[in-house]
């Protein structure tokens, strides 16, 4: 079985090409972000200047032809709804075209999902963070769905740590380049906000932009990141608790952070359980995930009406019937 599918949830235009789970291709191409933040319609005509050369691309790196694909799967959401549309006008023209089924996935599902496939993990607790997101949650039966345990009362960790960074006016405005500034910072204390399972970021920006005038970038950049994952770890660590899992995996865009893994894994550490984090190319947005899920959901025997499949910007993840 092969399947190809889109992933255009944001700035990153993504095809993957997957067959028995095994990953043949993954194309990524990543709109220019600029300090001033993206503009949605500006993404999806980024997203449409690129697709048919990327569709080239991905079936040039697997050797494999149309004819040899099962399904079209393409990203419903979360995610921005001109972006979103581009993916999947694209999976819906190729499967009237060529007589495929489509499949429309759930962002969230597929970062977690190609962590889970890649370690083999059964039943892992799951750390999501990501731009707009960030979740703590776990596979629960009847029906089986992905719950959420604990998420941010406000805004995603990566769009905090991105805010950051333009008010620090470091650039690019990215949580990488946060990173590289807090290396050497001193710790400064800062407001912790979790409650139960649930966490929040709006007040620590605040305070670290308040922080800018008098400290350096480099210890507000470290301190802002202390808190903010260890805000994360603490709410992980009490899930764990909670739902006695015997494994951990960090998925989402925030999951390519170093400091993050380090933390995430001494606590997996202390509990004497597996911890997992996919390779960064398998964090950041990309087709190779969705095509691994548009896999396991054809497998399982999900099928759709090409009309009826659109895209849903607010697609929550425990929206979603697992049927794998
Ligand atoms: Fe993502």
């Amino acid at each position: 079985m092969a399947v190809l599918a889109f992933e255009s949830s944001a700035h990153t235009l993504g095809v993957g090409i997957v067959s028995d789970g095994k990953v043949l291709a993954n194309v990524r191409s990543m709109y220019p972000i600029t300090d001033k933040g993206i503009v949605p319609t500006k993404v999806a005509d980024f997203h449409s200047s690129h697709i048919a050369s990327s569709i080239r691309r991905a079936f040039r790196d697997s050797g494999l032809s149309i004819e040899e694909i099962d399904a079209i799967g393409y990203t419903k959401g979360p995610g921005i709804g001109p972006c979103l549309s581009v993916g999947n006008i694209a999976a819906r023209a190729l499967a009237l075209k060529y007589g495929k089924p489509v499949i429309p996935v759930n962002h969230s599902v597929a970062h977690i999902e190609i962590t889970k496939h890649i370690y083999g993990f059964s039943d892992p607790l799951a750390v999501y963070v990501s731009g707009g997101n960030s979740q703590i949650l776990g596979m629960e039966e009847k029906p089986r769905h992905y719950r959420i345990y604990g998420e941010t009362l406000d805004i995603g960790i990566g769009n905090m740590l991105d805010g950051f960074a333009r008010l620090a006016g470091l650039s690019p405005a990215w949580g990488s380049t946060v990173a590289r500034a807090a290396e050497g910072g001193r710790y400064i204390s800062m407001p912790y906000t979790t409650k139960g399972m649930d966490f929040a970021f709006t007040g620590l920006l605040t305070y670290a932009e308040k922080m800018l005038s008098g400290h350096s970038i480099s210890d507000v950049a470290f301190s802002l990141q202390e808190t903010a994952f260890s805000m994360v770890c603490e709410a992980a660590e009490r899930a764990l608790l909670l739902t006695g899992r015997d494994s951990i995996v960090l998925s989402g865009g925030v999951a390519q952070s170093s400091r993050l893994k380090e933390m995430l894994s001494s606590t997996c550490e202390d509990h004497g359980i597996s911890f997992g984090v996919a390779p960064n190319e398998y964090n950041a947005d990309n087709g190779a995930m969705i095509a691994l899920v548009t896999e396991k959901m054809l497998r399982s025997g999900s099928r759709f009406d090409v009309a009826s499949c659109g895209v849903d910007q607010k697609y929550r993840i425990d929206r979603v019937k697992i049927t794998w």
